[in-house]
């Protein structure tokens, strides 16, 4: 069931890297629909030894059937669970953090995270959380828009978008919100013009990138010796934050706690992106506890 409503990305790598082992332990950070995570327990064959986390309802529902396996679902952020398993003493042989949003995010008009169709504005990948799309473009200052778009959007022209959206509240929907972008901006770009300012605004909505540079000294703590953490981003400002922290551990010094299993970032094969387009900016690195 899982596979089919989201198409795990580089999926063998992760396994030639995970290299799970029968009766290994692993903690899936965002599990999502399971479709990494059931894989992973395939092979480790110890359903009892796993955690799946995610922060969506909508995952968490559908995680239920590694529940009755024996696996431990957290309805959390990531950060909070990991807090709470470092408190707790656990440690676990693999961790696996897919970033972002899920393909069901994304084609889930209701949820609001896409500009190609229409919905509230919404796009918390949390439902019980208070911060909205709706807040952030109709409230916020033209300043803190602005400097949003330019921070999490990488949007070159962030200033007229910021002013664009200003002139035109309130604005209640993401075709609406889509239009008003593209308005504020130059035609004849590959990418639609909203792509940009709707990764920002997603990204301030879930704090996506404060969740992840806090949690990654939290995942260091979680794996036992031998222990691979795995992690796959989709964009350049959290493939930086991933890229720095494992710099800043692993090394070749005697006394460093961490090797780096990937060089270089592995992407996906041309193959695997025509079968899932998803895959097209997704990077993985991998570390090892020594
Ligand atoms: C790319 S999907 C994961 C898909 C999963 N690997 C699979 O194969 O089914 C990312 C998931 O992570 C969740 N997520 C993203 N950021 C999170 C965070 N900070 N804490 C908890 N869950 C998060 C999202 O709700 C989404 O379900």
């Amino acid at each position: 069931m899982s596979q089919i409503i989201h198409t795990p990305v580089l999926l063998d790598a992760v396994m030639t890297y995970l290299a799970p082992e029968k009766g290994e332990s692993y903690l899936d950070l965002t599990a999502g629909y399971g479709g990494h995570a059931g894989v992973v327990l395939e092979h480790t064959q110890a359903p009892k030894k796993a955690v799946l986390v995610d922060r969506d309802q909508t995952a968490i529902e559908a995680l239920g059937e590694f529940k009755s396996l024996g696996a431990r679902v957290i309805h959390a952020s990531f950060e909070e669970a990991s807090q709470m398993l470092v408190q707790q003493g656990e440690h676990f042989d693999m961790l696996l953090a897919d970033l972002g949003v899920s393909s069901l995010h994304l084609n889930t008009s209701s949820r609001g995270f896409a500009f190609s169709q229409d919905g509230p504005l919404d796009m918390r990948m949390d439902q019980r959380a208070e911060l909205t799309a709706a807040t952030v473009v109709n409230i916020y200052d033209k300043d803190s828009l602005e400097q949003l778009l330019r921070t999490y959007g990488e949007e070159p022209r962030a200033r007229a978008v910021a002013t664009a959206i200003v002139a035109h509240r309130p604005i209640e929907t993401t075709a609406e919100l889509a239009r008003v972008v593209a308005g504020a901006l130059p035609k004849g770009s590959k990418m639609h013009p909203a792509t940009r300012s709707f990764q920002a605004i997603r990204i301030a909505v879930n704090d996506e990138l404060g969740q992840l540079e806090r949690s990654i000294p939290l995942w260091l703590r979680l794996l036992k010796p031998g222990g691979r953490l795995a992690i796959i981003s989709f964009h350049s400002l959290e493939d930086r934050i991933v890229k720095q922290a494992f710099a800043d551990v692993a090394g070749d010094r005697y006394d460093a706690n961490f090797r780096l299993l990937t060089k270089h970032p592995v992407v996906a094969a041309a193959d695997e992106i025509a079968i899932n387009p998803r895959a097209r900016s997704a990077k993985l690195r991998v570390l090892q506890q020594k």
